[in-house]
C-alpha cells in the first residue's frame, strides 16, 4: 500500500482501533492447541479487545492462521490483517542445533542457512515474525537461557545476530519465504544478578555499552524490524518502562526505526518490580519509552483509552507507534495479501524435507565440540570390535533444546536409530540410568520416576564389560536450561556419574557424548573419559549428526562460544577477562594474586578451543608493517601466518585473531576476538592466513565515554583458541 494510503488508513483509524494494534493476544484466546511460553495470567480480554487485537502469538500452521485471519479481519473496521508471531529460534518444524551450539560454528554463512530454512518453514505455516535473534552476551552458564545466545564475546554475537536477521529477512520481506526479525531481549538480559533468571541486572554503562550493546546494534545495522524489551531491570530500571534504553540508546542512538513490543506479559510485570504502582501506570511509562506493543499483559488494552480521555498521554504517541506497526505489515504485504506465504501444500512438502533435514545433520556436525580425544576419536567403523553404547541419551528423543515443538518423537532422530544404520552387528544399547537424580527437579518441577535404575546400571555395566569400547551418551535433560531454569550446579545429573563410575571399573575405553544447555563442570568426567565430545541439543538429525561425527564422516567442527569453568565457583568466567594488578598467569599461583586458594584462576576449556581429528600448526605472526597511523586514512596492517595440517586427515581449523590494547585511558581485556577464518586443509596441507587490522577495530569506550582508538602498544594473538601464543606486536600512531 502507498504510503499516502496508509497515512489516510491510520488518520481514518478510532482510538479504540489504534489501541487495538498495539495489543499481542496469546493464540489461547482464539484457538486451541497453542504453544503458551509464559505464565498464563488470569487477565481476560474483553470480545471488543479480542476483535481489535493486531497481534497473535504462539500458533502456527497455515490452515487454522488464514482461518484466524479471515475472522479477525472480518472483525476490524478497517479489516487491517494481524501480524502472527512465533518463537522460531533455530529452526520451526526442521530443528536445528539451539543457538549457543550455532555459535560454536563460528561460521555466519551456515547460520545465515539455517534461518533461511527456518523462514521458509515458518512463513509456509503462516508466520510473519519470529523472536529472535536472541543478543544476550552471556557469561554465566548458571542461566537457563545461555543456550539461546551465541555466547560470551560481543564480536561473534554481533556477526551471527547479523546472520540470523539475514537468513529470517532475506531482501525483502514480502517476498515468499521472508519473516521479520525480532531481536531480543534488549536489554542487558544475560548478566542477571546470580544467573537467576528474570533478576536484576547492574552494569556500569562502560561495560553494558563495551560488551553486552554490540551485538544487538549490529542486529539494527543488518535491518532488524522489530525489538524485543526484556523481563529484567537494568541498573534498577526495568527495559519495557525505561526510557534512557528504548529512545537516546535504541532509537535515537543506534538508529532504530522499527517496532517495539514488550516481552511476555513484561509490562504490566513493572507493577510487581515496583515501579509503577498500577497497570494504568505501567502502560504510561511504557508508552513514553516508546514501546509500540504490549505483549499479553492487560495495560494498553485496558487503560490506554482512558488515559488519553484524560489527556495524561497524547494520542499522538499511540499514532506513532501505530504508524511503525502499520509500516512492518505494509512492508510484509499483507494489506496486498493478509496470509503472505501461508499454505498447507507448501508447509507439508517443505517442512523436514530431505534438503532441510541434511543441512539440520551438517550444522549439526559443525557445532559438536571436541574437548578431549586421546586418540580413541573417529571409531572405525569396522565391525570388529564390540561397541557398547549406555546412557539415558541413548535411545531418548529428548535431543532438542528448549524453544523446539516437535509434532512427533518420530521426527527426531536418536543415536541408537542412528547406530543401527551403520553398525549392523557387534553393537549394544543400554540405558543405564534416567536422566534426572530422584528429586532433582526440571523447571517444570518434575523429576523421572526410575523405579528400575538398579536394574538399568546392572544391565549397563554388563554391556560395558563385554565391550572393547563404551560411548557413553549423556548430559543434562533439556527442561534443566532454557527460561526459567537456572542451577546452582554445574554438575551432570549425580544419577549419571554413578553409571559413569560403575561402567568405568569394568572398561576404561570410554567415550562420553555429552548433551547440555550450558557449559558444565566436567573435570570427573574427563579424568574418566578417553573423549569428551559435547554435542549440545542438535535437534531433529541429533542421532545421525553423532554418528557421523563418531564414525569420521565428518568432524567435530566446533569450537567453544562460551568458556567451560572447572567449577561453578569460578563464575561468570570468560577469556576478554583483566589482568588486574596482581596478575595470575599460570593460574595456579597463591598469595597476593587475583585467583582462588582451592581453584586454578581460569576455565577448564576457553573461548575458542576445540579439538579436531587432525592437528595444526603455526607459524610466526608476520606484519607488513609494525605502525598504525590513526589518521592515514586506509591504513592497514595485514597480519599474516602460516597454518599447516600436520596429522593424517584432512580437517577444519578456525584460525582466531585477537588483539590487546596495552594500555589505555581505562583498563583494557588481556585480548579480544577481533576477527576469524575457517580454513580447509589436506592432511599435510598448508596455506597463508592473512587478518587485515584497522584504526576502527582497536575503538572502545574510553574514560570519557567516548567511542574511539588510543595511541601506543597492541598485541596480535592468531591461533586455534583464546589462549593462542603466536604474537606479533605494533603501534597505533597519532600522526599521518
Ligand atoms: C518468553 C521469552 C521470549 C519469547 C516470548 C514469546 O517469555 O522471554 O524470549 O520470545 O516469551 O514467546
Amino acid at each position: 500500500m502507498e504510503q499516502k494510503k496508509l497515512r489516510e488508513l491510520l488518520a481514518d483509524m478510532s482510538l479504540e482501533e489504534k489501541i487495538g494494534q498495539m495489543i499481542q493476544l496469546p493464540a489461547s484466546v482464539f484457538i486451541d492447541g497453542t504453544i503458551e511460553t509464559g505464565p498464563s495470567g488470569t487477565i481476560t480480554f474483553t470480545e471488543e479487545e479480542k476483535g481489535l487485537a493486531g497481534s497473535v502469538l504462539g500458533k502456527y500452521g497455515a490452515e487454522e492462521l488464514r482461518k484466524m485471519q479471515d475472522e479477525q479481519m472480518e472483525k476490524q473496521p478497517h479489516h487491517i490483517p494481524m501480524l502472527f508471531m512465533f518463537d522460531v529460534i533455530h529452526g520451526l518444524r526442521t530443528i536445528f542445533p539451539m543457538p549457543l551450539a550455532l555459535g560454536c560454528t563460528f561460521s555466519p554463512e551456515s547460520v545465515e542457512q539455517a534461518c533461511r530454512v527456518a523462514a521458509k518453514e515458518a512463513s509456509a505455516a503462516g508466520l510473519h515474525v519470529t523472536f529472535s535473534p536472541m543478543a544476550d552476551l552471556v557469561r554465566d552458564p548458571r542461566w537457563g537461557r545461555v543456550m539461546e545466545s551465541t555466547g560470551e564475546d560481543p564480536y561473534l554475537n554481533g556477526l551471527m545476530a547479523r546472520a540470523q536477521v539475514r537468513g529470517y529477512q532475506g531482501k525483502d520481506l514480502a517476498q515468499a519465504g521472508n519473516i521479520a526479525s525480532c531481536l531480543k531481549h534488549f536489554a542487558g538480559y544475560g548478566a542477571p544478578e546470580g544467573g537467576r533468571d528474570y533478576d536484576n541486572v547492574e552494569l556500569s554503562e562502560r561495560t553494558l555499552r563495551q560488551d553486552y550493546l554490540p551485538a544487538y546494534a549490529e542486529a539494527v545495522r543488518e535491518g532488524c524490524k522489530m525489538v524485543m524489551t526484556s523481563f529484567n531491570s537494568l541498573n534498577r530500571i526495568p527495559s519495557s518502562g525505561n526510557k534512557w534504553l528504548l529512545k537516546e540508546v535504541l532509537r535515537d542512538e543506534m538508529g532504530f526505526d522499527g517496532s517495539i513490543i514488550t516481552d511476555y506479559n513484561a509490562m504490566e510485570e513493572m507493577i510487581v518490580h515496583g515501579i509503577a504502582e498500577g497497570p494504568a501506570q505501567a502502560a504510561v511509562l511504557s508508552l513514553h519509552a516508546g514501546v509500540d506493543m504490549d505483549m499479553v499483559s492487560p495495560c494498553y488494552a485496558k487503560y490506554l483509552k482512558d488515559l488519553v480521555l484524560k489527556g495524561q498521554v497524547e494520542e499522538k504517541l499511540i499514532d506513532e507507534a501505530v504508524w511503525r506497526l502499520l509500516c512492518l505489515k505494509n512492508e510484509l504485504g499483507l494489506f496486498e495479501n493478509p496470509y503472505k506465504d501461508a499454505s498447507a501444500e507448501t508447509e507439508k512438502a517443505i517442512s523436514l524435507c530431505k534438503e532441510h533435514r541434511e543441512l539440520a545433520r551438517k550444522l549439526a556436525a559443525e557445532s559438536f565440540v571436541l574437548l578431549k580425544n586421546e586418540d580413541v576419536l573417529p571409531l572405525t567403523d569396522s565391525d570388529q570390535k564390540k561397541l557398547a553404547f549406555i546412557g539415558p541419551m541413548v535411545k531418548s528423543s529428548l535431543v532438542h533444546s528448549s524453544w523446539s515443538f516437535p509434532e512427533s518423537e518420530d521426527e527426531l532422530v536418536t543415536i541408537e536409530e542412528a547406530i543401527k544404520k551403520v553398525r549392523k552387528t557387534n553393537t549394544v544399547f543400554a540405558q543405564g540410568s534416567p536422566i534426572l537424580d530422584q528429586g532433582m527437579t526440571d523447571k517444570m518441577g518434575r523429576y523421572e520416576e526410575c523405579q528400575d535404575a538398579d536394574q538399568y546400571r546392572k544391565e549397563a555395566v554388563e554391556a560395558a564389560r563385554e565391550a572393547d569400547t563404551v560411548i557413553l551418551c549423556i548430559g543434562e535433560s533439556p527442561l534443566q536450561s532454557g527460561e526459567g531454569a537456572s542451577r546452582t550446579k554445574l554438575s551432570l545429573p549425580e544419577v549419571q556419574m554413578e553409571l559413569v563410575r560403575e561402567v568405568a571399573q569394568v572398561n576404561q575405553d570410554i567415550i562420553a557424548v555429552v548433551f547440555t544447555g550450558r557449559p558444565l563442570d566436567l573435570r570427573e568426567l574427563e579424568t574418566i573419559a578417553k573423549a569428551v565430545l559435547v554435542v549440545w541439543y542438535p535437534g531433529t538429525e541429533s542421532g545421525n549428526a553423532i554418528a557421523d561425527v563418531l564414525f569420521g564422516k565428518a568432524e567435530p567442527g566446533g569450537r567453544l562460544a562460551m568458556s567451560f569453568p572447572r567449577s561453578v565457583g569460578q563464575v561468570p568466567v570468560y577469556y576478554s577477562h583483566f589482568l588486574t594488578g596482581r596478575p595470575n598467569l599460570s593460574g595456579d599461583k597463591k598469595g597476593f594474586c587475583t585467583g582462588y586458594i582451592d581453584e586454578n584462576l581460569y576455565p577448564l576449556h576457553p573461548f575458542g578451543y576445540g579439538l579436531t581429528y587432525t592437528s595444526f600448526a603455526y607459524g610466526d605472526v608476520e606484519l607488513n608493517q609494525s605502525a598504525l597511523c590513526k589518521n592515514k586514512e586506509d591504513d592497514v596492517i595485514e597480519a599474516s601466518i602460516d597454518v599447516c595440517n600436520t596429522g593424517m586427515r584432512d580437517g577444519t581449523e578456525t584460525v582466531q585473531l585477537y588483539i590487546r590494547d596495552m594500555a589505555g585511558s581505562v583498563i583494557r581485556p588481556v585480548r579480544e576476538l577481533k576477527g576469524f577464518q575457517k580454513v580447509h586443509l589436506k592432511a599435510g596441507e598448508h596455506r597463508r592466513i592473512t587478518f587485515r587490522i584497522t584504526e576502527e577495530m582497536l575503538r572502545f569506550y574510553n574514560i570519557d565515554m567516548q567511542y574511539v582508538s588510543e595511541p601506543g602498544e597492541f598485541r596480535i594473538y592468531i591461533g586455534g583458541s583464546s589462549q593462542a601464543e603466536n604474537e606479533a606486536a605494533f603501534y597505533l600512531l597519532d600522526e599521518t
